[in-house]
Order: structure tokens, then sequence, then C-alpha cells
């Protein structure tokens, strides 16, 4: 039985979206193009990449025994429940992460503890999850968003990308990413020759998982992978279709088809897939990414980005991956100078300017001198007076934070005692 006799719906749809990575395959790509992404066995229909992760999570993972989520901070914020629902709440971890990606050190040495202190505890088995044909119960979950993440705007290197599929053979973890920006790619350069990129910029981890030393398959694996590819046409088509696929392993995309709410109600989303296998198979929706989303999008992004450099960069304010080719996604993440706090610019700019920023400092990662902006909703109009009216926040907050200091210094003086509470200011 494959994932797609399973599934009633499933196969009419995963044939289109098969062809639809495939022409985005990396030429690049250590994979054979015809070999690239995969087969319809390695794809199951998904309700989107939310959707998908709680049957990730269901199929996969045990509350006690997976002993950790590994997540890439700062990272999608909607996430977090997602885990909670599944019982981690006590068990995620954040992972920092530099200019090129994840922190492989970092994770190493923590999943390494946390392996220590399972032993520790005799967690050798799953408690809750019994033994099943279909799936497979994984010690961690790695949960990260490589390409143009939400909310850091940052692109994993090829490097960091090879280094986790080691660290989660090593230490028997699921890789879950959330795929669900690739398409929206374009050149950094905001006169390219060629204005849409219909070829992805890197491997996806999960096809790295595919090709390194050997692949999934390779002698003495279980053949279930180490990484699962959550891709949506949330972002490429619609949120309210609700529809999206996995990768992974045939061994995982059969596991995933296994969840107990699709073999008892069907395909998650069957009338929406097979609506949007129709705009797949006319090449619609391609048509739309490529000459749509991607040129509007790209074009935003240009305003804003040369907005932000106009009058932020004076200011101190700091983006990430500041020499890359490629850009996308829909956000652009922002450090901000001095001790200016996310959190008090984005309630002064909503409160005195109209505009809306997320701060970094929720509890998806705890940054508080960073700023996430989108450029993908407004009108593209609008975008450079958004950023202007940011910069007068920003501006204004710098020149108290000055006056603050002068006022700090001058009681110093008088007191010889130093302010403790110069870091709550903001
Ligand atoms: C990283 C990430 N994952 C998942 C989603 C939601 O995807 P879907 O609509 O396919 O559930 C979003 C949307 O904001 C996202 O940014």
């Amino acid at each position: 039985m494959t994932a797609f006799s399973d599934v009633a719906g499933s196969l009419t749809s995963s044939k289109p979206i098969i062809n639809l990575l495939r022409g985005s395959a990396l030429p690049s790509s250590p994979l054979p193009s015809d070999e690239y992404p995969a087969a319809k066995e390695r794809i199951c229909i998904t309700g989107g990449a939310s959707q998908n992760l709680a049957c990730l999570l269901q199929v996969f993972t045990d509350p006690v025994y997976t002993r950790n989520i590994w997540i890439v901070s700062p990272s999608y914020m909607l996430a977090f429940r997602i885990f909670d629902d599944s019982g981690f709440a006590k068990k995620l971890r954040a992972v920092p992460e530099d200019d090129e990606g994840i922190d492989i050190d970092f994770l190493k040495r923590e999943i390494s503890k946390s392996e220590e202190s399972a032993q520790d505890e005799g967690n050798d088995a799953p408690q809750f999850k019994k033994d099943r044909p279909w799936g497979k119960i994984y010690k961690h979950v790695i949960y990260a968003v490589p390409t143009f993440s939400n909310p850091s705007s940052k692109t994993m290197s090829l490097r960091r990308r090879e280094d986790l599929v080691r660290v989660a053979r090593e230490y028997d973890a699921l890789i879950i990413t959330d795929d669900v920006y690739d398409f929206l790619q374009w050149s950094s350069n905001p006169n390219p020759c060629q204005p849409s990129l219909e070829h992805a910029i890197l491997p996806r981890v999960v096809d790295v998982d595919r090709y390194l030393d050997g692949g999934a398959e390779r002698d003495g694996a279980d053949g279930f992978g180490n990484a699962a590819s959550n891709g949506s046409f949330s972002k490429i088509c619609g949120p309210g279709l609700r529809t999206g696929w996995v990768e992974g392993t045939e061994k995982l995309a059969h596991g995933i088809s296994q969840t107990g709410s699709s073999r008892s109600g069907g395909a998650p989303s069957q009338l929406s897939a097979t609506i949007v296998a129709e705009t797949l198979e006319t090449g619609e929706l391609q048509r739309h990414v490529y000459e749509t989303l991607q040129p509007s999008y790209g074009q935003r992004y240009h305003t804003m980005i040369a907005a932000i450099h106009e009058h932020l960069v004076p200011l101190g304010v700091r983006l990430p991956q500041a020499d890359r080719d490629m850009v996308g996604g829909y956000f652009i993440w922002l450090t901000l100078p001095g001790s200016v706090r996310g959190q008090v610019v984005a309630q002064r700019a909503r409160e005195e300017e109209n505009v809306i920023v997320a701060p970094g400092n929720s509890r998806s990662c705890r940054r508080r001198n960073a700023l996430r902006v989108c450029f993908a909703w407004e009108e593209e109009r609008m975008l450079a007076e958004g950023i202007e009216r940011l910069a007068s926040v920003i501006r204004s907050l710098l020149e108290e934070e000055q006056q603050q200091q002068r006022g700090d210094e001058s009681a110093q003086r008088r007191t010889g005692h130093e302010d403790q509470n110069q870091e709550d200011f903001w």
C-alpha cells in the first residue's frame, strides 16, 4: 500500500505538486533533475503546514520518550501552541542562530546533555505510542524555517543544512522544516536580468537528507529518514485553501497518511486539493507565482529595503545577511540600535504613526532589540512612508535615550552611583 492508495483524493493532487517541485529543481543539485524531488510515494497531501506539523507530532513523537523539541530562535510563534497541544510545553528548547543559520555546536552540546539525562532517567521506550508498523517514534524533533524564515528573514546555508542532517542522524531526530516561502524568491539586485526565478536557491533539508552520505535509505538506517518538508499553498495560492503537502522518505510519507484523523476522514483537504491540482495542471498557479507574485513581492521588497537603507540604517538599524544574492518571503528582520526596545517601538509606531510591526520579544524569541516588518501585505506605495514613520519613532527614542544618559551622568556625578535600572528604561 502506498501513502496515496490509503488516502482518498491524494493521488489526483500529488502528481501536479511533484511537477511543480520538479520545476523548481536546483540545476546544481546533487540529485539528478529527473529524480528531483521525488516520486509520488514521497509526498502526502496535507491540510497545510500547521495542520501537518500536528500530524507529524501525532504519528512520530511520544510526549515522554521524545526528549525535546529544538526550535531555531527566533521562530514562527504560532507553531508553539501546536507543540504545546502535543504535550511538549515543558520540552521546548531554543537554539540560537548566527548569520549562516542554526548554531550547530550549541545544538550538539545541548542535545547530547538531553540524551544523558534521558539515559539517567531510564527513558528508553515510548510510553504512550505503541509500536506501529507505519510509524516510528523519534527521540528528538528539530523545527526550523530554513529559507526566507519567518520571522528572521534569513536563509540557512547549505553547509549548515548538511551539518543539521548529520546531527539529526546521530541523535535520532526528525527535522521538520516549514518550507512555505521557498517559491517567493527574487534577486537582491533591484534590476536583475532575470525577473522571475523558477529554480530553488538551495536544496531543502529534506533533499539533503536524500543525498547526503548514502541518503535516508543508506545501509543500517531504518528508512524513515530524518527530515520532513512541509510545503504549503497558503503563501502562493491562498491560506483559506488549507492545502499543502509534506515530503519525506516513502516510509515517512506513508506514516503521515496513516494519521488517525486522515484514516477516518480521508485526505485532510480533498476538495481544495483537487481545485489546486487543476490550477497546477493548467499552469495557472505557476504563472501566478512566477509572473505575478515574484515580481510584485520583489518590487515591494525592493521599495521597502531602499527605504530602510535611506531612513533606518543611518540610525544604526542592522539587517541580517546583507550580502545575499537571493532574497524572498514576506518579512525583513531589523536589529535596533542602542538600547531601543522592539516592544516600545511597536507600541509607539501603532499609537503615534498608525504603523503595525511585530516586536522581537514575544514568546517566540526574546529578542528585545529586534522587529519584524512585512512588505507583503501593504500596497507598495505605502511601504516607504511606513518606514519613514518607523524611523521617526526610532529617532525620538534614540533622542530620549541620549537625554536619559546625559541625565544619568549628571546624577551619577552628583551621587557617585550607577543607575542599576538603566536596562529597564524602555
Ligand atoms: C513558518 C510558517 N509556517 C507555517 C505557516 C502557516 O502555514 P499553513 O497556512 O500552510 O498552515 C506560516 C504562515 O504564516 C509560516 O510563516
